[in-house]
């Protein structure tokens, strides 16, 4: 695990943003796993300028989102096909054909076996997009959650429904399921790239980075893979131990190449 600290919320957008540059330059193809959740919008608004801009094109990429969730329709405002749609999908010049969300609108549980074998057939997700819950969850993997799921319906935390709660207008149903890529899906992608901002994603920050692997805290799975880089922000990484190490590797790493 590499753990990359910079000084604010701009600069870990910044380089979450030099990161899918990188893959798209080494590999045009590539095969994104996205996220939804306020932390990467920064980054998808950087990736729209650099499309934009004509420095990056994903016209021959493809994306997998995390999750969905059930009981909203795609053109609900709080979904996440919606969310992906209205943050990034229309502003890049990605074929939305080649876009995936989980849809459990008529099936879920064949929809998440679906969205297994669509993943294996595209070849397998090369860069994976992370947030992390407060509660230590990625994806909707909650506390809990075995450390190998693959694609499945969950059952979303008090903490987490009242986390989202913001989303929703007063009285608006919120959903309380979600079709979610398991851990084990998460854990094949081949690089992870995990942002976390701000002093509420500090205590999850470090239980995922120095805490012990345990399904308590989902996030701490990502110990078991061997390229995740962790970008933080100075307040997320506040409750950090080891802080004074990883920035001793960092000064020495070339930050757009880093894995382990
Ligand atoms: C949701 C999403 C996660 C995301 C998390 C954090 O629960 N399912 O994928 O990481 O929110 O969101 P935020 O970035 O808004 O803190």
């Amino acid at each position: 695990m590499q753990v990359i600290i910079v000084e604010d919320a701009a600069a870990v957008a910044y380089l979450g943003a030099q990161m899918c540059r990188s893959a798209l330059e080494n590999k045009p193809d590539t095969v994104f796993g996205l996220a939804t959740g306020s932390t990467p919008v920064a980054m998808y608004n950087q990736l729209i300028d650099l499309t934009q801009n004509s420095v990056i094109s994903f016209c021959k990429a493809r994306s997998f989102n995390l999750d969905e969730y059930i009981g909203l329709s795609a053109n609900h405002p709080q979904s996440y096909r919606w969310f992906m749609n209205q943050r990034l999908f229309n502003h890049i010049d990605i074929d939305i054909n080649n876009t995936y969300v989980p849809d459990g609108a008529i099936d879920p549980q064949l929809a998440a076996r679906q969205y297994e074998r669509l993943i294996t057939q595209s070849g397998g997700i090369d860069l994976q997009i992370l947030g992390l819950g407060r509660n230590g969850h990625i994806g909707f993997n909650e506390p809990s959650s075995s450390l190998v799921s693959r694609t499945r319906i969950k059952t979303l935390s008090g903490e987490t429904v009242a986390d989202n709660s913001r989303f929703f207008a007063e009285g608006e149903f919120q959903p309380s399921t979600a079709i979610t890529m398991g851990i084990g899906t998460i854990m094949e992608a081949k690089k992870i790239v995990l942002l976390a901002t701000g002093t509420e994603k500090s205590n999850a920050v470090k239980r995922m980075v120095e805490g012990s692997l345990s399904a308590s805290c989902p996030a701490s799975a990502l110990q078991m893979h061997e390229n995740t880089t962790v970008l933080l922000d100075e307040e997320a990484a506040g409750q950090l131990s080891n802080k004074a190490y990883y920035q001793q590797v960092q000064k020495s790493t070339n930050l757009l190449s880093v894995g382990g």
